[in-house]
């Protein structure tokens, strides 16, 4: 691994107050539904928890990983399932829970491919967002930061698998 070191760009506190605000959001926009949470694994595991336990309507938690089928293709937006929902979302109020959207292929596949199944109807929320980085069009319906282009870490975000688990948003700086 490359020498490197972590500066935080958006503290504990921080994150935890926006997640606050985005659960009370949600809560309001749903009032008298049941909300279907789609976590996309790993990245947006802690995200997905933290805001789960900030809506106050019923919740729905179920998670879905995919990949990007390798490099050569990585343009053509095709992302493979690795793991699908448990449940089915036809007439369910889904929510797509996301930790960054870069260029915005793994959502606007994803968004695609639920959006087949016929749920009542799908959002999108993402914990960060870099808009200066987007290839593909996609439509976000609640964002926690909007963020420059820099390589972020922490709250689920890995760099090669490190860092998840920190508790704030740091910025991988190489030295
Ligand atoms: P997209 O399909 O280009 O929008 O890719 C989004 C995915 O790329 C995210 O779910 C992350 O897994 C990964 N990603 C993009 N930017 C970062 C970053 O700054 N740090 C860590 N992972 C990132
Ligand atoms: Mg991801």
């Amino acid at each position: 691994m490359e020498k490197h070191h972590i500066d935080v760009m958006i503290d504990e506190a921080a994150v935890d107050n926006r997640i606050k605000e985005l659960g009370k959001q949600i809560s309001r926009d749903y009032a008298g539904r049941e909300v279907y949470l789609i976590g996309i694994l790993k990245g947006s595991v802690y995200f997905t928890c933290e805001l789960a336990k900030r809506i106050t309507v019923p919740v729905i938690m179920d998670f879905m990983q995919c990949s990007s089928y390798g490099a050569a293709t990585k343009s053509s937006g095709v992302v493979k399932l690795s793991k699908d929902l448990d449940m089915a979302i036809t007439d369910r109020d889904v929510i797509i829970i996301e930790d960054i959207i870069d260029s915005g292929r793994t959502l606007s596949h994803l968004k695609d491919l639920l959006s087949q199944r016929n749920p009542a109807s799908l959002k999108i929320c993402t914990l960060l967002d870099k808009p200066s980085r987007r290839v593909v069009d996609v439509d976000v319906d609640y964002t926690g930061f909007q963020i420059e282009d820099k390589f972020v870490i922490g709250y689920g975000l890995d760099y090669d698998q490190l860092y998840r688990n920190l508790p704030y948003i740091g910025v991988v700086e190489f030295d």
